[in-house]
């Protein structure tokens, strides 16, 4: 989803910060990037699909654009060593950093927009109110996330958005774009702007986060 902030980048812009984000896309070798795909294909594949794209309800899309752009390496590293626990997302720390790392540089030669992850993960803490947060979650997040945010197990589409396995590793940055922006071509619809599935406020989408930061310790 092209929005009005990266347009107004500039493509000069944007050409410096997809340098300047991501390190692995940098610094990848073309023999790196072929050992990831094929450990992609082994090892992921089953459930995130070949090219990554994912399936509702079994696996999230890793070459979503939106993700990619708000993913920092160590995110998507620490995730895959380290698995979701109560989730299908296994630990795969046996397949050693190096590996890990190709495997996240073939992820990131999907990517189109510019890796923003520096800039997102510095974003101030979410402050609000946790009522409200209640709220909303129930009306609108629980639908596909579960109530208790525990993800496919409850029966949605939606990922362990209430879990440890994934709060302990994001910023609340990280949340707050994923709910503003949503992603693309997926079920996660963007809440906040005119094409959005509600028009969330910024201090209504704080009250979310600081409710789901508090599902985590239930
Ligand atoms: C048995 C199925 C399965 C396999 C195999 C698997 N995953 Fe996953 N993966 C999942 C599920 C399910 C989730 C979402 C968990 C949740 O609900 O939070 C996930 C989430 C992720 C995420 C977080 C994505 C996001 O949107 O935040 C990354 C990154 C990831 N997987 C990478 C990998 C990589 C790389 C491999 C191979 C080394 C792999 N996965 C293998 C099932 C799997
Ligand atoms: C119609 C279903 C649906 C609704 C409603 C929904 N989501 Fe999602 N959400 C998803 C799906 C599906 C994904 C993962 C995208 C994929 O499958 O690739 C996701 C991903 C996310 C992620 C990233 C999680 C990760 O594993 O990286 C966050 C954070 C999130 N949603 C928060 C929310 C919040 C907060 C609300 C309520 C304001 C909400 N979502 C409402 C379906 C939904």
């Amino acid at each position: 989803m092209f929005t009005h902030k990266y347009i107004a980048c500039g493509l000069a812009a944007m050409a410096w910060l997809a340098f300047g984000g991501a390190a692995l896309a940098e610094t990848a070798t073309p023999m790196m990037l072929k050992k990831g795909k094929e450990l992609f294909a082994e090892n992921c594949a089953v459930c995130h699909q070949a090219d990554a794209i994912g399936v509702p309800g079994l696996a999230p899309s890793l070459t979503n654009q939106e993700l990619l752009s708000i993913s920092s390496d160590k995110f998507l590293m620490s995730t895959i060593r380290d698995g979701r626990e109560d989730t299908g997302m296994m630990p795969f720390a046996h397949l050693g950093r190096k590996n890990v790392r190709a495997i996240v540089a073939y992820l990131r030669s999907h990517a189109r927009l510019p890796n923003q992850a520096e800039e997102v993960d510095s974003q101030s803490d979410a402050r609000g109110d946790p009522r409200f947060g209640e709220q909303w979650y129930e009306y609108i997040c629980s639908t596909c996330h579960g109530l208790a945010g525990d993800g496919y197990e409850a029966g949605g589409t939606g990922t362990a958005i209430g879990l440890p396995g994934f709060l302990d590793k994001v910023s609340d940055g990280f949340i707050r774009e994923t709910i503003k922006k949503g992603r693309s071509n997926t079920r996660m619809l963007a809440f906040q702007g005119p094409d959005g599935l509600a028009n969330l406020s910024d201090q209504e989408i704080d009250d979310i986060i600081v409710y789901m930061r508090g599902l985590a310790k239930n």
